[in-house]
């Protein structure tokens, strides 16, 4: 049996090529541009081209390498012309960024199966496609990272995001595995698991909609605070993880948002400057 090789005696290559889904908004845009100003080329993918090529254009511009491919994640034919046109523009991928991602805000009873099943193809057999056709070839080459953007509703799920609850349950399922799976291979599986994220998602929401959400969300103490992470902020994460140096797995991250900082009303009281004392 041939001798494990230390970790540690390994190093990230110098280039390390970046494919970012969900790259045309929020987190996943975010994400890859983090990546760019790091220094690694980057291929953004989504179904919106024209607001990936702009974002490549002005990470390009500002000298960093960036193409934008289409990408439909729901699609296996899409996923695997943009992994094979991502290869062919960058090279080897080293690092994947799983971000791409779609909420309905909606109960079980009040989803209907097809609307259930799609959001299961977009949250989560699109994910397992990309897997499939990426992480082999990091496998052989004994190194890689793979970030997946589950959600904090893992932890803490919340009602009338049924479909969504189900699939970021199912994501952590995968991604459990497939990190057991991965040990040894040089290859690092990672999650972050953001909270309320101000992005495209929800965005479009009705206050109808949404009053009601948030009302059952309190009525089950979901809400610690009104506090709101940027997407900028979780992209932090995922560059942490990605620089973290050969030899170090950064597994899981969870991403909260900093809580409004409270007056000091809960302060011990000074008795003697209230009573006049001294
Ligand atoms: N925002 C939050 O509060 C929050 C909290 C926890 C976790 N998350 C997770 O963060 C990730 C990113 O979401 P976000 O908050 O940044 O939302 P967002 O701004 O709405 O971005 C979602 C991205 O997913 C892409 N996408 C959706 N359907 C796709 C498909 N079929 N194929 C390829 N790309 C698709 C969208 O691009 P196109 O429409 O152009 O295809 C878009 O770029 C998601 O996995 C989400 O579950 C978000």
């Amino acid at each position: 049996m041939p001798t494990p090789r230390p970790s540690e005696t390994l190093a990230h290559p110098t280039r390390r090529p970046a494919i970012v889904t969900g790259a045309s908004s929020g987190i996943g845009l975010a994400a890859a541009v983090h990546l760019a100003s790091l220094g690694h080329p980057v291929v953004l993918g989504a179904r919106r081209t024209d607001i990936c090529e702009a974002a490549a254009q002005k990470i390009t511009d500002a000298g960093g390498e960036a193409i934008a491919v289409p990408l439909d994640v729901t699609d296996a034919r899409s996923v695997e012309e943009f992994t094979a046109a991502a290869e062919a523009a960058v090279g080897p991928v080293e690092i994947l960024v799983s971000s791409a991602g779609d909420v309905l805000p909606s109960s079980t009873i009040g989803t209907d199966p097809e609307t259930f099943r799609h959001q299961m193809e977009v949250n989560l057999l699109g994910v397992h496609r990309l897997v499939t056709l990426v992480v082999p070839a990091m496998v052989e080459r004994q190194r890689g990272d793979v970030v997946f953007i589950s959600s904090d509703v893992v932890s803490r799920p919340r009602p009338n995001m049924s479909s969504y609850v189900t699939a970021k349950w199912g994501l952590e399922g995968l991604i459990h595995a497939m990190r057991m799976e991965m040990e040894g291979t040089g290859v690092r599986v990672s999650t972050v698991r953001p909270g309320p994220t101000v992005t495209g998602m929800g965005a479009g929401w009705d206050l109808e909609v949404v009053a009601p959400l948030l009302e059952e969300w309190n009525r089950w103490g979901l809400m610690r605070h009104d506090g709101y992470l940027s997407a900028d902020g979780v992209a932090a994460a995922v560059a942490a993880i990605v620089t973290a140096p050969r030899g170090t797995h950064l597994a899981a991250i969870d991403v909260l948002p900093e809580a409004p900082v409270r007056p000091r009303s809960n302060e011990p009281v000074d008795r003697a400057r209230e009573t006049g004392a001294n």
